[in-house]
């Protein structure tokens, strides 16, 4: 038995992330990379000095120039360093965009990683209800835009940032009162910041919200393309697509349209010249000189670079944050499973006890009522009914799958919510009725259950399902990969590699769902042979239309709408009920 070490049933709290708002949980991820964060930084500031450096060099140049008897001597120095430190700059520059597309590809992985096991321990209360082209887009695209939200929007917010700061830092050099145009426009700025970003934070859920609707579209008829196709409604879901597409189009348009209104460029137009008026009335007053004018202009033009960024790496920042809630959203959706991690976890022997079972699905009526019965270890018991009668309902609570209403559910006389969840489930097997295979090798097909299982044994496992002489037909045999979802498989040949599964694990309870398959009469012959294998030395479930399977059951269990019908062996139930002698009379 092997032991799974992270899925659990409900969302796990992991302790190293915090998960109360999204900017805490996306904070609380960043800062495990503390020297990214320094060099990203240091690479920011170093950047913005050294751009400030140029303005500051060129005034002097001008001052050496437009003395009396021009200076050319310090010219050549002056070249040279302002190329000098435009070269560290350089270097500084790509510390820092290395250092942002390292922390942003980082967290893309830690993120998607932290996503894909909260997705596996959810319940399937969750996966039921949450559809899988939403979750698709939230683990590829929002945990994307989480990505691009350091690089490039964090990345050129923080670069910006100290480009705002060097004006105001470096202008009181030439004149104290210089300081009033940069400290204004970076209040403005930030003020009117703050705005658009309020307004953009809707937007942008909205954009996510709308992709994410799109997806699940078009994942929902792709999935069902064969339906589709065969109802020939190609084009009224084309139709229901490209009115998603427009919705998210539209979403996008409203962005770019916030986006337009964001006032910074005019803030800017205005700090120029403002800026300039206000040095050339101290020149006339003679308080600064010509190359102090033309300085303090230069570190003004600095600002054009918050001003330019600004209008897109918000959009970045405030899309990553959309993301960000849309994962943590998904990753904090409680169920109220419990795993029971500290449960019973013994050796099962196989006895099964319902004991006036309820259930209802959640937010429905009850489709199980009142279910009682009792079946000892190595039984076999077959669950007939018509379609929606609540078969698969009723053994998926044996799982857990579905936690009951009220009554009990007891397994070897111990209730199931007592048992640890994980020795629950991985001493029983259930082959739905919708087998799922993964797209991945036959043989790996088979061992799922049990990895690591050597080629011998998936082979005695096959040929007791009967599915060995299938699988040697094939030019890779084991070895030959299925086509997603098993396409290239027919429904019985699914059903024996599902049975194969069942005797690699070699589960105590073993709960086939066999309703609806409908199968050549020889096949059906060869699933019985595999059944009546894989039945002995369990207890068995199975849920099937076939009378010569209910026949040699130890229990037989009508249902009908829910509730118990009629139960006891095929020859009490003969006679003592009407309606299941009348379907072996048919
Ligand atoms: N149901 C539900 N939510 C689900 C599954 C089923 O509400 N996730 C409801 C169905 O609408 C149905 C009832 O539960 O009315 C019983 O469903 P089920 O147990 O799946 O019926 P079966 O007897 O297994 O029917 P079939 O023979 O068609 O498989
Ligand atoms: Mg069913």
């Amino acid at each position: 038995m092997t032991t799974i070490a992270s899925p659990a049933e409900f969302t796990i709290q992991r302790p190293q992330y915090s998960r109360t708002s999204a900017i805490r949980w996306v904070l609380s991820h960043v800062l495990r990379h503390n020297w990214i964060i320094v060099m990203v930084f240091l690479g920011a500031l170093g950047n913005a000095a050294l751009a400030a450096v140029v303005p500051i060099l060129v005034g002097d140049a001008f001052n050496a120039m437009l003395l009396p008897s021009p200076d050319t001597g310090v010219l050549v120095p002056l070249a040279l360093i302002i190329g000098g430190t435009q070269v560290l700059r350089g270097v500084l520059q790509l510390g820092r965009n290395f250092g942002a597309e390292l922390l942003g590809q980082r967290l893309e992985a830690e993120i998607r990683d932290e996503l894909y096991i909260s997705l596996l321990g959810k319940s399937m209360t969750f996966h039921s209800l949450q559809p899988v082209g939403d979750t698709m887009a939230r683990a590829t695209n929002d945990v994307r835009e989480i990505n691009l939200m350091f690089n490039p929007g964090i990345n050129l917010v923080i670069g910006s940032f100290f480009f705002l700061v060097m004006p105001i830092l470096a202008a009181p050099r030439y004149h104290p009162a210089l300081l009033i145009t940069p400290l204004l426009f970076a209040l403005a700025y930030f003020a009117s910041l703050a705005r658009y970003l309020k307004t953009l934070a809707p937007i942008s859920d909205e954009v996510r919200a709308s992709f994410g609707s799109m997806n699940t579209h078009l994942s929902e008829s792709l999935d069902g393309v064969e339906t589709v196709k065969g109802a020939a409604q190609e084009d009224s879901e084309v139709e229901r697509f490209i009115l998603n597409a427009k919705r998210v189009r539209d979403a996008f348009v409203k962005q770019g349209d916030t986006e337009a209104r964001f006032i910074a460029f005019l803030l800017y137009g205005i700090a120029i010249a403002a800026g300039l008026t206000h040095a050339l009335f101290l020149f006339r007053e003679g308080l600064l000189n010509t190359g102090q004018v033309i300085a303090y202009f230069g570190l003004l033009r600095m600002l054009d670079f918050p001003t330019f960024t600004s209008s897109w790496a918000y959009t970045q920042v405030s899309m990553g944050l959309a993301g960000a809630r849309r994962i943590l959203e998904l990753i904090n959706r409680e169920t109220d499973l419990d795993q029971n991690a500290s449960g019973y976890s013994g050796e099962m022997k196989g006895e099964v006890e319902f004991k006036d079972v309820t259930f209802a699905y959640p937010d429905g009526s009850a489709v199980l009522e009142n279910i009682s019965f009792k079946v000892k270890p190595g039984q076999t018991v077959a669950v007939v009914g018509q379609t929606g009668a609540g078969k698969t309902s009723l053994v998926k609570l044996l799982n857990r799958t579905y936690d009951i209403s009220s009554g009990q559910v007891l397994v070897d006389g111990l209730d199931v919510r007592e048992w640890n969840l994980a020795s629950l489930r991985s001493q029983i097997s259930m082959i739905e009725q919708d087998i799922f295979l993964f797209s991945r090798s036959i043989s790996d097909n088979l061992a799922f259950g049990k990895p690591g299982a050597g080629q011998d044994e998936v082979e005695s496992a096959a040929r007791a399902a009967q599915a060995h002489d299938f699988i040697e037909t094939f030019e890779n045999g084991y070895e030959t990969v299925i086509g997603e979802r098993g396409v290239t498989l027919s429904g019985g040949q699914r059903q024996r590699l599902a049975l194969g599964r069942a005797f690699l694990t070699d589960p105590r309870i073993l709960i086939l769902d066999d309703s609806t398959s409908a199968i050549d009469s020889a096949t059906e012959d060869k699933i019985q042979r595999a059944i009546s294998a894989a039945a002995r030395g369990r207890t068995t479930f199975i849920i099937t239309h076939r009378l010569s399977q209910i026949r040699w059951a130890d229990l037989i269990i009508v249902l009908r709408k829910g509730q118990v019908a009629a139960m006891g062996s095929h020859d009490e139930l003969m006679r003592t009920s009407d309606a299941y002698a009348r379907i072996f009379r048919e």
